[in-house]
């Protein structure tokens, strides 16, 4: 279920499908349909340092029909000045005005052979997509790291400290497929101390709750990967059949329904939001993004995520249900000689150091409009007594090109033949992986938040 697994599948104009279904079909590929525009701009608009690690070895990507299509990439260059300038500062002032000590998300991994703390073995909540090891990944050094934030000790999660704290209490994930592989790693976590009952799954296993009976605590993610309204035409492939309708004043009721429920949530968009979409406002079309022939205005992708970040922000700060809410930021991937349509792969083995890579536009972009959204947010919201902290896991996530699937999304990939073309999956995480790093910060958030 490569759509179930992937915020990405494909929505476009019936000739790009084709010329995209055509191009894999010539470089052999099996594959299930996934695409994301960002993937489309980050080909065009590329950081220098991943200009270099991808000018090699890319025939693939250069038959590929890629600058051309994108007018949203147009826009996108437009707005590169603007969004490269943020250099951290935004992270920093937001992290230290909330902890008043240190910036959890500005660091370094370092090595840690005490390793994770669970495996394929001891954890059965993990998806087939991400569970590496099972699937054949060899190299294990990945493991190995942990996040050492600036001038912070970041404790190891510690299940039982987590599921004492819990004890009656009901956490939601709320997002895509990374919020997906978030929970599942929570779950594999919490597993050592007390084995979760699955005691829901919608019928495509995207949205789930699970109960802990011996400390009276409930788990769910819900998917909803664009938080709003959103009318998607996709089958379980990923192949549309139309634009995606989103709308862009109207929240998504399958969470909104279930928030008073919630005394803990981590709320995450992100990377649907770069793909063809139809925006609505008031029941009408306001415009769209990526729409040629349609006659619509480009309205950009960054119009219509800020628009949903304000009416969440707004929803949940001036809600009188006062839950304790992480936002957390969008995630970046960490396709190297192509993209993932085109050959990309991830086969680093160790992490980048701070300054060997740069945030590629996109993610940059995003990641601006969530924090200048957030800010403004968590001081209405303590006003009001809501509990508003960022979970700014970009910039960690950045650092770490050996924490992907890879090939190994799929089981033994290479069984048959070692030079089999496979589809990597450079955006989610293994588990174990980097993932599970972000559990301890939001831990560490819960805790600090708590003594204070
Ligand atoms: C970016 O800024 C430079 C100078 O600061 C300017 O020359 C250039 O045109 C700008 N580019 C865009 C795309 O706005
Ligand atoms: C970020 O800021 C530091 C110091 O403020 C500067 O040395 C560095 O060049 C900046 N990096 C970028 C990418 O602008
Ligand atoms: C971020 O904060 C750290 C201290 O926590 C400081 O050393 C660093 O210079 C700051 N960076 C920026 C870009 O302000
Ligand atoms: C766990 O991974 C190993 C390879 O590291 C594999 O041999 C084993 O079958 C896997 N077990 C399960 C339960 O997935
Ligand atoms: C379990 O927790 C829920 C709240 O999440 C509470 O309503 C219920 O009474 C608790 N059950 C028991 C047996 O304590
Ligand atoms: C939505 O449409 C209604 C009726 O057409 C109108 O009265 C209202 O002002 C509109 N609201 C916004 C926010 O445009
Ligand atoms: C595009 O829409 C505008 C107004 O909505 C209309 O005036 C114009 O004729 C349309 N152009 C085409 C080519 O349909």
């Amino acid at each position: 279920m490569w759509s179930d697994s992937n915020p990405f599948s494909l929505t476009k104009h019936n000739h790009v499908f084709v010329k995209f279904a055509v191009s894999f079909l010539l470089i052999g590929l099996a594959f299930r349909l996934l695409v994301s525009d960002s993937i489309r701009f980050s080909s065009v608009v590329e950081t220098p340092s991943i200009e270099q690690m991808t000018k090699t070895e890319s025939p693939e990507a250069n038959t590929l029909p890629i600058e051309e299509e994108e007018p949203g990439a147009i826009d996108f260059a437009a707005n590169e000045n603007q969004t490269a300038v943020s250099n951290d500062s935004a992270a920093n002032t937001t992290q230290i005005s909330e902890t008043g000590e240190c910036d959890l998300f500005t660091g370094d991994w370092i090595p840690d052979p005490s390793g994770p703390l669970y495996d394929n073995r001891s954890c059965l909540a993990i998806e087939g997509h991400q569970n590496c090891m099972k699937n054949g990944r060899a190299d294990s050094g990945y493991l190995y790291w942990r996040w050492n934030p600036q001038g912070c000790d970041l404790p190891m999660f510690n299940p039982k400290k987590f599921l004492d704290l819990m004890r009656d209490k009901s956490w939601a994930f709320i997002g895509d497929s990374i919020s997906r592989n978030h929970v599942q790693s929570l779950l594999c976590i919490l597993s050592q101390v007390e084995q979760a009952d699955e005691v829901y799954h919608d019928e495509e296993y995207r949205s789930k709750i699970w109960h802990f009976p011996g400390h009276n605590f409930t788990l769910s993610v819900i998917w909803t990967p664009f938080l709003t309204k959103a009318d998607i035409f996709e089958d379980m492939n990923g192949v549309s059949s139309s634009e995606i309708q989103l709308h862009l004043d109207v929240l998504d009721n399958k969470w909104i329904d279930q928030y008073r429920n919630f005394d803990y949530a981590v709320i995450a968009g992100g990377k649907w939001f770069l793909k063809t979409a139809i925006y609505l406002e008031n029941n009408s079309v306001a415009g769209c993004h990526y729409c040629p022939g349609k006659n619509l205005t480009e309205l950009g992708f960054d119009y219509a995520y800020r628009k949903v970040l304000q009416l969440i922000f707004d929803f949940i700060a001036r809600s009188d249900h006062r839950a304790f809410i992480f936002f957390r930021t969008t995630t970046p991937d960490h396709f190297e000689n192509g993209e993932w349509f085109s050959g990309g792969t991830c086969k680093r083995k160790v992490p980048f150091k701070e300054g060997e890579i740069d945030m590629r536009d996109v993610d940059e972009t995003m990641r601006n409009i969530e924090l200048e959204e957030f800010d403004k947010a968590a001081a209405l919201g303590s006003e009001k007594g809501v509990t508003l902290k960022l979970l700014d896991t970009t910039r960690l996530s950045l650092l770490r090109p050996d924490g992907h699937p890879g090939p190994y999304r799929q089981f033994q990939p290479f069984s048959k033949d070692k030079n089999a073309k496979v589809q990597n999956d450079c955006l989610h995480w293994c588990l174990p992986g980097p993932i599970d790093s972000w559990n301890d910060l939001v831990l560490e958030i819960l805790v600090n938040s708590r003594l204070r």
